[in-house]
């Protein structure tokens, strides 16, 4: 058997994280210039597989029978094998990542497409980017209990998306290049605490907290029209928008609201809190010539690191 090789990118959520889990549209980016990687080769040692875990600050080699039942390696795994009706091949497998897990970069539904892509590939079989992107879902919702989708699609599909859960997914068309930068907080709590506390929330005060999903749905409907038509600005006022209404939402914290300031005083067009919140990223876009005040501004107010990356537009020349 040969070796594969699969990638798969981070994302970030540019509007609608949160209402999105409520039916509301969301719209998402795969962001390229963080990935996760796998490499699968025939197993060395006859009848054993053997993960690889390859991370700047993580090097573990871990027996694929030692791996726990809700392990998402092992989960991917297994999905896949029992979509395509194989037995789970004997395999080394390598993975890489430099996708900050558990902040808001979409770290867990990369490594389900990645795995879902390579071990389908392992075994022979080309699957279609909407059976990854179940199969993927399926190892998703073990994670998370009640996710929405919208990682795993934008991961799968690669191309920035207006996803609805009830809808199929279609890809947005961007006019104009988004210079976007992403500033962490250094913060880490995984999503599904976050989508819990929401929902408890929702559960204790809807008529507080339902009209600020929907505020959250608007938002997102004016943002696909102006991406559309290439509104910078107002894309801009938009994300900032969308920012106050997580905010009201409990999700955002004093780290995230501070960087999110940060990138505006310095001349961002807009910024907001990306994923789940409470810690982890914050997303913000500017003008390529504003771009390095704002990285720079970013870090002297708390950022531990900063992605600086670009959107393509489809207007010729952007
Ligand atoms: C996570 O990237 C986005 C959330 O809306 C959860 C979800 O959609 O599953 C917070």
């Amino acid at each position: 058997m040969p070796a594969i090789i699969s990638k798969a990118p981070g994302k970030t959520i540019l509007f609608g994280e949160h209402a999105v889990v409520y039916g509301y549209p969301a719209i998402a980016v795969p962001i390229d210039a963080v990935q996760v990687r796998v490499t699968i080769l025939p197993a060395i040692t006859k009848n054993q597989s053997i993960i690889k875990i390859r991370n700047i600050n993580w090097h573990e080699d871990i027996p694929f029978a030692e791996l726990d039942e809700y392990d998402p390696i092992r989960i991917s795994i297994e999905n896949v094998c029992a979509h395509i009706k194989q037995k789970p091949p004997h395999f080394e497998m390598i993975i890489s990542s430099s996708i900050p897990i558990a902040a808001g970069l979409g770290s867990s539904a990369a490594l389900a497409v990645a795995i879902t892509k390579g071990i389908s590939q392992f075994l022979g079989t080309y699957l279609s980017n909407d059976e990854i992107n179940a199969l993927a879902y399926k190892s998703e919702k073990v994670q998370h209990g009640s996710p929405s989708g919208i990682d795993n699609s934008v991961i799968t599909f690669g191309k920035p998306i207006l996803f609805r859960k009830t809808e199929p997914i279609s890809q947005i068309e961007i006019k104009s290049s988004i210079h976007i930068i992403l500033a962490d907080t250094g913060k880490r709590i995984l999503t599904k605490e976050v989508v819990a506390l929401v929902k408890q929330n929702l559960e204790k005060e809807p008529e507080f907290f339902k009209p600020i999903l929907a505020e959250i749905g608007d938002v997102v409907e004016e943002a696909a029209k102006a991406l559309l038509y290439g509104e910078i600005k107002k894309i801009g006022n938009l994300m900032v928008r969308n920012h106050i209404a997580l905010k009201k939402l409990r999700v955002s914290s004093i780290e995230l609201d501070r960087l999110v300031e940060s990138a505006l005083k310095n001349g961002a067009f807009g910024a907001k809190l990306c994923g789940g919140g409470k810690g982890g990223y914050i997303v913000a876009i500017c003008e390529p010539a504003s771009c390095e005040r704002v990285s720079l501004g970013l870090v002297s107010d708390g950022a531990t690191h900063i992605i600086s990356t670009m959107i393509k537009g489809s207007k010729q020349g952007n």
